[in-house]
């Protein structure tokens, strides 16, 4: 009994004395005045189990896709690099007054992905890390997620191009192109959507740069076999190759299966019969029963009479069922070989 009224009476005094101190006004606020090392402890301690205990079960999607990452990489551009700072960016007004100092997320590679997905959306509370899950949904956090999982591996140069178009967005022109695999031509009107095209692509093809060469090799060997298939113009083997549920984007427009095999599958074979490609690059991505293959490649071809010369970007996706691969999404987009830096 007599041990229960010293507690009592020690819980009182501390509350008391915290009243106290509290109304008389002695502690430091400001943003510039650092913790007490005792504090700063507790608080770190307290964050890093309340996340843990939160973000346990969440099970992330496959960060290696680039059209994630490009959709990240937007994102983190316009909310988060003036407090997180990125490759190349050293430093903020914003950042260099603000306690606590956000992490330099560049440099935080044990960052576990369900953790940083958890801080993303609910944000950290007395501190300046905001909850975007009140204006953004999960698929844009989690693209963030993965922008931000790359970050450690990015050079600036790669930062720069990842991110430049979205500074640029309000229309400019990025100088003009046309239509590559050969038979149509863009008319006039088309330009602006081309252009905006162009800017996705330029995003993607970035993102793709952070792939690996020969990840899948399984993969890129069904797009060579495709390929090959268009060079010899056997149409049945390239269909074959081809899920049935695929979609092929050419320069912007969306055809299913059966629309490509009606329509331009032909022209691309023709197109493709006097032509000379080279492969530029060719990078490749797995995630369980998906692969994300992307190639560039100089084609020399002919095109109603005159030479052309264009750079293809090509970036396949393929699925694996029944221990075969097949070709589910292929987005080509070209410009003149001339226009590429
Ligand atoms: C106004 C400044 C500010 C902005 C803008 C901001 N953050 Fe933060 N963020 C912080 C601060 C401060 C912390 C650290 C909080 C703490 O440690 O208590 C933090 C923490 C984080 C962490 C945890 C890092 C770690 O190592 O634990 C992640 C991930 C993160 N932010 C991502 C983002 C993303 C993505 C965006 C943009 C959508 C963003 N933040 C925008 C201030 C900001």
């Amino acid at each position: 009994m007599k041990a229960l009224a010293i507690l009592i009476g020690v819980v009182l005094v501390v509350a008391l004395a915290g009243g106290v101190f509290i109304g008389s006004g002695i502690y430091d606020i400001g943003a510039d005045s650092p913790h007490w090392q005792v504090t700063e402890r507790v608080l770190t301690m307290l964050r890093k189990r309340s996340v843990q205990t939160r973000a346990e079960q969440i099970a992330a999607p496959d960060l290696d896709d680039p059209r994630l990452i490009a959709d990240g990489a937007e994102h983190y551009a316009a909310m988060c690099v003036g407090c997180h700072l990125a490759p190349g960016i050293e430093n903020s007004e914003i950042r260099t007054g603000l306690y606590p100092k956000p992490p330099v997320l560049s440099e935080a590679r044990e960052l576990k992905p369900g953790n940083a997905f958890w801080i993303i959306k609910h944000g950290i509370k007395m501190s300046a890390m905001p909850a975007w899950g009140a204006t953004h949904d999960d698929d844009s956090i989690w693209a963030m997620v993965a922008f931000v999982h790359k970050m450690p591996d990015m050079t600036p140069d790669q930062y720069r191009e990842l991110t430049a178009n979205k500074e640029e967005e309000g229309g400019h022109e990025h100088g003009h192109h046309q239509h590559e695999h050969g038979a149509q031509d863009r008319s006039q009107e088309n330009t602006v959507d081309a252009d905006n095209k162009r800017t996705q692509d330029q995003d993607h093809r970035a993102a793709k740069d952070l792939l690996a060469a020969g990840a899948a090799p399984e993969a890129e060997a069904v797009v060579q076999a495709f390929h090959n298939a268009l060079a010899r113009g056997d149409r049945t083997a390239a269909l074959a190759m081809l899920a049935d549920d695929a979609k092929i984007n050419e320069d912007g427009e969306t055809q299913d299966r059966a629309n490509y095999a009606e329509g331009h599958l032909a022209a691309d074979i023709a197109f493709l019969k006097n032509a000379q490609v080279k492969l530029l690059s060719r990078v490749s991505a797995r995630a369980g029963d998906r692969a994300q293959v992307a190639s560039a490649s100089a084609i020399h071809a002919t095109a109603r009479g005159k030479p052309v010369a264009l750079r293809s970007d090509e970036s396949m996706e393929l699925r694996q069922s029944g221990g075969a691969w097949h070709i589910v999404m292929i987005r080509w987009s070209s410009q003149p070989l001339s226009d590429v830096p």
